[in-house]
């Protein structure tokens, strides 16, 4: 079978790797497109080389534009490759432009689209990034999510529990794969080592629009980080931020403050090391948030939603927006407060084991043993449904009350949360929202 990945950005090539890594372990054949939306070197070649990854077989070269012109452009390259090369599936992460662009074309194609980290949603429909996930989860077959909250969210906008696997956050096979290489003391690192040697590291990423391309937020994040002199600032400055900083006049300032130390972005091995050395990291990345419970550093999000609550619930993450006060005061907190930065450590992670890959490839190679990865126009009667809520006093699970009744179990509720509805779960006592089938 065939299997084509389409990536453009730095997290999705570090996401994509297990994945990558499992068709090719199961020797399937990959067809890996790149978009070109993210080209320096720093930002794609370097990704690459670390996690040890095949070359793209395409690289649609994009480049730059605005959000219409480099989607449209990614669509058209795209429909050229998949009509061409005809993979069995069509595989996308995350929020990107290139997951709009490749589940928009591929489903018009009738190819099936897997969409791994679906579900998420930070409900704040000013982002770019909602509007791609949410429309790459219009188009999808298969729902690869991290947690069973995206499961929710998903259940709840109306899609097929069948469809809807929990596999785990792919960032944690990432992080599990490489940290161990990253700290291999025979390495040798892109960036001044000494700076892993400075005391209280503070590691530093923005790159979201809201924050970077919006002049009084980024001064007011600036303001709080000038002013955090206790802390060792290391600064990997992503492109676009380095950009509206030096259109902004921000970059001279920030370049002369001894405790902030502005370096290029780095690969992926250098980066885990960095963070494995860190006392906080301050970001308003979606990676990172899921990477910093991942390595048991505690969390600032500069940001005033997520669509990681999952890491705030746990205690994990504290977010501040880019109010100046709140990201001094909580950032002082983590680095003076050993009893509060330890209760944000230390925590059972959500987002999986580390073997995400490894399942995302076996339920989409056992759907396609089984016959059923197409997608074709249906030839029974249509089946009407209306939706039901009840209370369950049988002592019985999903799948079993599924069959008995030909409904389909949507969400289950057990008197104080909402719970996804696997297979097995026990529904006695239990409200239950379900489509109730009617055949004609
Ligand atoms: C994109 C994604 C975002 C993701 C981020 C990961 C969308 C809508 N945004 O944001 O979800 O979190 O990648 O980093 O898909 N640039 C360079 N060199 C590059 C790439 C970009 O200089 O290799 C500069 C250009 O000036 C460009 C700007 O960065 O205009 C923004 O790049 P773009 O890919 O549009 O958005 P990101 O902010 O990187
Ligand atoms: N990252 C990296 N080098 C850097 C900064 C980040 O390798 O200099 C990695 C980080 O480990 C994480 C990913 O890039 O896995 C996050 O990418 P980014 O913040 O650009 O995007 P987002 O996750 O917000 O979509």
């Amino acid at each position: 079978m065939k299997i084509a990945i389409i990536l453009g950005t730095r997290p999705e090539i570090i996401k994509m790797a297990s994945v990558i890594d499992e068709i090719i372990k199961k020797d399937m054949e990959l067809l890996l497109i790149h978009t070109g939306q993210h080209y320096d070197p720093e930002m794609s070649d370097a990704f690459f080389k670390d996690l040890k990854l095949p070359y793209p077989d395409y690289n649609i070269a994009v480049g730059s534009f605005s959000h219409g012109k480099q989607t449209a452009k990614m669509m058209e390259g795209i429909e050229e490759v998949l009509v061409k090369e005809h993979p069995d599936i069509v595989l996308v992460q995350g929020d990107t432009n290139a997951v709009l662009a490749g589940a928009l074309v591929a489903s018009k194609l009738h190819v099936p689209v897997g969409h791994v980290e679906a579900g998420l949603r930070s409900y704040d429909d000013s982002m770019p990034e909602e509007v791609n996930r949410k429309i790459a989860d219009a188009c999808s077959m298969f729902y690869f999510v991290p947690t069973e909250k995206s499961a929710i969210n998903l259940s709840l906008e109306g899609i097929d529990r069948n469809k809807i696997h929990i596999a785990g956050n792919t960032i944690v096979d990432a992080c599990y794969r490489n940290l161990k290489i990253a700290k291999n003391p025979n390495r040798q690192l892109e960036f001044d080592k000494k700076l892993l040697n400075l005391e209280n590291i503070v590691t530093l990423t923005m790159h979201r629009a809201e924050n970077v391309d919006n002049k009084q937020r980024l001064i007011s994040i600036i303001g709080a980080i000038s002013k955090l002199t206790e802390a060792n600032i290391i600064f990997p400055i992503h492109p676009r931020t380095k950009k509206t900083l030096e259109d902004f006049g921000l970059l001279d300032k920030l370049s002369k403050l001894d405790h902030i130390h502005l370096i290029k972005p780095l690969g992926y091995l250098d980066f885990l090391l960095l963070l494995s050395k860190s006392s906080l990291v301050l970001t308003d990345s979606g990676g990172l948030q899921e990477e910093a419970i991942t390595l048991n550093v505690p969390a600032i999000t500069l940001r005033y939603n997520t669509e990681r609550p999952e890491t705030v619930d746990v205690g994990a993450n504290i977010l501040v927006g880019a109010d100046e006060n709140k990201i001094i005061e909580f950032s002082k907190k983590v680095l003076n407060d050993c009893e509060f930065s330890n209760s944000m450590k230390n925590i059972k992670n959500p987002y999986g084991n580390g073997n995400s890959g490894f399942k995302i490839i076996e339920i989409i190679h056992n759907s396609y043993l089984n016959g059923n990865l197409k997608i074709t126009s249906p030839e029974d009667i249509m089946s009407i449904f209306n939706t039901k809520i009840s209370k369950i006093n049988e002592d019985i699970n999903v799948s079993d009350f599924e069959d008995k009744n030909n409904f389909r179990i949507r969400i289950v509720y057990n008197g104080s949360n909402i719970e996804f509805p696997e297979d097995n779960l026990n529904l006695k006592n239990k409200l239950v929202v379900f489509d109730v089938f009617k055949n004609n």
